[in-house]
């Protein structure tokens, strides 16, 4: 297995939007493994093919909170078929965007539907954090981020400071 590098605001792949995967094929099985691997490891609770630079709509989440009850699910194509009117506000954070987190609104339930690893159709209902997780996958599918939820000020503030800090990291 590989652990990938995850990248980072203000990398532009990230704002690009994921294609459709259409064949599940050994490559699409390793890719879903490796990011499984790099979210345990990163950790986080859900990463998106595109923020290690596969432009493929793939997403990996693991929501549970007992290390000892992994509850990992992986994501082939997936989409938002209906959603609450209801809203509900969390704490957000990105892998992409490190040390930063900001209270972001979303529907507070969701159904997800996708496909899994034979192809077979799923249907899944969402609510809590698992809700607001996979809507914020599927916006990285979208090219956006968590911080388009947020005031423009916070926006600009964060992406100047990532804007430096991978400047600072050209000159080293
Ligand atoms: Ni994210």
């Amino acid at each position: 297995m590989t652990i990938y590098n995850i990248l980072t605001l203000p990398n532009k792949i990230l704002r690009e939007k994921s294609e459709p995967v259409k064949n599940i094929s050994e490559e699409i099985i390793e890719i879903l493994n490796n990011m499984a691997e790099t979210m345990y490891d990163a950790p986080g609770i859900g990463l998106a093919a595109v923020q290690v630079g596969i432009k493929k709509r793939l997403v990996v989440m693991d929501c549970s909170k007992e290390e000892d009850k992994k509850v990992l699910i992986k994501f082939i194509n997936p989409e938002i078929i209906s959603k609450s009117n209801e809203k509900s506000i969390y704490e957000e954070g990105c892998l992409s965007i490190p040390d930063f987190s900001e209270d972001v609104e979303r529907f507070s339930t969701c159904v997800v539907q996708y496909m899994d690893l034979n192809g077979k159709k799923q249907i899944l209902e969402c609510e809590g954090l698992m809700a607001t997780c996979i809507q914020h996958e599927i916006d990285h599918l979208n090219g956006k981020l968590f911080i388009d939820h947020i005031s423009r000020l916070k926006r600009e503030k964060i992406t100047r400071k990532f804007i430096k800090l991978s400047k600072q990291k050209l000159t080293k």
